[in-house]
């Protein structure tokens, strides 16, 4: 493995003195790659919702929590954050590459009375533990119901949500001896920096460190 250079001269930006857009654009290509969860809800009329949010991240495993902050549109919530805090529920439905154009698609800015399912043609599922629809065709999805929200001010809120039940595909194996899945089955997709997006590269096996 390379070892690093450096030390370096770091440029130092005051994020006070930066607008919103440079700030959103440090913490997006910064923090990277970040996972995108698929949300999935109901709205309280029983209208289908689907957005991604890659402000997406694992919590605890217990209980298993997982969490998605959700920025507001408009000084409003935006339709899966309103979902959650009504039906406390919500499904993550892990985006893979042969979805990542419908993926894209779904973060349009629909009316809440719009599917998001049906505009772009994608098969439902009845979650079986918590009040909300996922995507059939997805391998992988998190059952939530709604453990907490932190109001984030101007920011929107953050939800967590504890996974009740994970569903599978079940093609997609284990690691022997384990609950580790194959993620090069998985396929995943990460969002970088702006319109940029990553598969998975090289995985590199690093066993921790044993204190001699
Ligand atoms: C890959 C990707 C990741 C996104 N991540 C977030 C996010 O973390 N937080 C957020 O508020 N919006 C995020 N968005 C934008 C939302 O998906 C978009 O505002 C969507 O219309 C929200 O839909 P809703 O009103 O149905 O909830 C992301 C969009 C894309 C394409």
């Amino acid at each position: 493995m390379k070892k690093a250079s450096g030390p370096f001269e770091h440029r130092i930006i005051d994020t006070d003195e930066v607008s919103g857009l440079d700030r959103y654009q440090l913490l997006t290509s910064l923090v990277v790659p970040r996972p995108i969860g698929w949300v999935s809800t109901y709205a309280i009329d029983g209208v289908l919702n689907l957005a991604p949010f890659s402000f997406f991240s694992a919590v605890a495993a217990s209980p298993m929590l997982i969490s998605v902050s959700i920025g507001n549109r408009m000084g409003h919530p935006k339709d899966s954050l309103r979902n959650i805090l009504d039906q406390k529920a919500f499904c993550v439905n892990i985006v893979t590459e042969v979805q990542v154009a419908q993926m894209n698609e779904t973060s349009a800015d629909f009316s809440p009375d719009q599917d998001e399912f049906e505009r772009t043609d994608l098969p439902v599922g009845i979650a079986d533990k918590v009040n909300a629809p996922y995507v059939a065709n997805c391998p992988a999805v998190f059952e939530c119901a709604l453990f907490k929200e932190v109001d984030l001010g101007d920011a929107g809120g953050l939800v967590l949500g504890e996974v009740k039940a994970v569903r599978l595909n079940s093609d997609i194996q284990f690691k022997e001896g384990s609950c580790l899945v194959d993620t090069t089955e998985l396929r995943p997709v990460a969002r970088l920096g702006g319109p940029e997006y990553t598969l998975l590269g090289d995985i590199l096996v690093i066993p921790r460190p044993t204190i001699k």
